[in-house]
């Protein structure tokens, strides 16, 4: 990791929020992307604070000409709106108006479900992959970016996409799945992990999962296959890892493929694996929700030479890379820009420091929200499984659940049912065996506000929001 971006993980002290009438745009962007609350403080020749910046601000003078060269902090901000209400966080002055502490206002300003974490790290990056010019698919960050993205699960080749739908969409086009075949894919999962084989022409055929991991079992993989079964996707929902071994085990004795759908776990482990590490090839994800994101984007990563060779092929409208509009087969355009893969290494620099970030946030959640009537939390994995935390999850009575997520949007929270289990949808139910566990833990789950803004301060007031509506009764 370097200095830089070691810089940024500790949480911002009052140095982190305050920035010099005399010093620069980029240096007031730079510390208001890294302090995470998008926003300084101004001070003028005497240490006083004169006035509150916001990157809205910035970016509003940016539209409006100012030149990023030649402004200072004190030719832009407007003095005297240090004390808005609606801002998450406030200077606390002494009598010489010195700054000495930040104040965070719960409640004062939205708190999403999830934010992605850009700092200065990832700008410079863009910066710099701009500058190039590289700015489409050719260029060093995308060779970095799957190199690095890669060798981090513990394979050899990674082919980076344009999402992490179009890298499952890869995966199983690269494997030969069309018309005719099967593919067994959990009922608890976002979408894209069925709409890519039905848009290959295959049928997903959708299992359910276990109540106690949230992902498919061997067994329900087992009892669903027939002499069509191509493929098998496990999906670690939530973070939490599908038993891998035995699935590779089961596959390997059926002869299927099979494609891991990792879009919400990058960095869990199963038998101190990484995920993504079982299959024959893993998708992941960069939206800009995940637990790294490069804005859009996706990866396939895999230890077979020519698996990846076709993959690249597949990503490029099927051209072979040595003859220049040389078409093999009708391909697609699913490649990843430069720009997006700059982004991707930053993030990647700095994702233990976001696992640590998002296991300590809902290590707080437990301890405040643990105790509540009704409220629990995703069962202990077995020893083998080494779950993350992608988004803080928990499991609430189902009739309470709208109340919680009215409370919360009243308090300026974000809070989120999950996914509806599959085979819910009009568009889905024939794909479907009997779901009852997916249908139990999409009625009952509530994905909690995930991010760096997350202290303990905002927890109390999340289980202050749950302890009254709970206790109340709840529906
Ligand atoms: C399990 C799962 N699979 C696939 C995807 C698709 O990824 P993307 O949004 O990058 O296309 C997602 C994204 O939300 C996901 O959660």
């Amino acid at each position: 990791m370097n200095l830089h971006v070691a810089s940024i993980e500790a949480e911002a002290g009052i140095a982190g929020f305050v920035c010099r009438a005399t010093d620069s745009m980029w240096t007031a962007i730079e510390r208001a992307l890294d302090n995470g609350y998008g926003l300084v403080f101004v001070t003028g020749s005497s240490g006083e604070a004169v006035a509150r910046l916001t990157l809205q601000e910035l970016r509003e003078a940016i539209r409006a000409g100012v030149h990023l060269g030649h402004a200072t902090l004190g030719d832009i901000a407007r003095p005297g709106d240090l004390d808005d209400p609606a801002s998450p966080v406030a200077p606390i002055l002494d009598a010489r108006r010195h700054i000495v502490g930040i104040e965070k206002r719960q409640g004062a300003a939205l708190l999403p479900v999830a934010e992605p974490d850009l700092s200065h790290a990832e700008l410079r990056n863009l910066l710099d992959a701009f500058l190039s010019t590289w700015i489409s698919s050719t260029g060093d960050y995308i060779t970095r970016f799957e190199s690095g993205f890669a060798a981090r699960t513990g394979m050899s080749h990674g082919v980076a996409t344009s999402n992490g739908t179009v890298s499952l969409h890869l995966a199983l086009a690269a494997l030969g799945i069309g018309p005719g075949d099967e593919v067994i894919v959990p009922d608890l999962t976002f979408a894209a992990s069925a709409n890519v084989v039905i848009h290959l022409g295959a049928t997903p055929v959708l299992v359910d999962v276990d109540p106690q991991t949230w992902c498919i079992t061997p067994e329900a993989i087992e009892r669903a296959v027939t002499p069509r079964t191509r493929a098998v996707m496990p999906v670690h929902v939530f973070g939490r890892p599908a038993p891998m071994a035995e699935i590779r085990d089961l596959a390997l004795r059926h002869g299927l493929y099979v494609v891991e759908d990792c879009a919400e776990a990058h960095g869990a482990q199963y038998d101190g694996q990484p995920v993504g590490s079982f299959s024959d090839v893993a998708s992941f994800s960069f939206f800009a929700n995940k637990i790294i994101t490069t804005g859009e984007g996706g990866i396939c990563v895999t230890r077979n030479p020519d698996l990846a060779l076709r993959m690249r092929m597949l990503r490029d409208h099927g051209m072979r890379p040595e003859r220049r509009y040389w078409h093999e087969e009708a391909g697609y355009n699913f490649r990843m820009t430069n720009l997006q893969a700059s982004i991707g290494c930053a993030q990647l620099e700095r994702m233990d420091a976001f696992l640590d970030m998002r296991r300590k946030v809902h290590e707080a959640y437990e301890a405040a929200l643990g105790g509540l009537p009704g409220v629990d939390f995703p069962p202990p994995m077995p020893p083998r499984h080494e779950p993350v935390t992608w988004f803080s999850c928990a499991l609430v009575p189902a009739e309470a659940r709208p109340k919680l997520i009215q409370a919360c949007k009243q308090a300026n929270i974000d809070l989120r049912p999950f996914f509806h289990g599959l085979s819910s949808m009009p568009a889905y139910r024939h794909y479907a065996r009997k779901c009852p566990a997916s249908a139990r833990l999409s009625a009952c789950g509530v994905n909690l506000p995930t991010s760096r803004k997350v202290d303990g301060g905002m927890v109390e007031r999340i289980a202050g929001i749950f302890a009254g509506v709970l206790e109340a009764g709840g529906s």
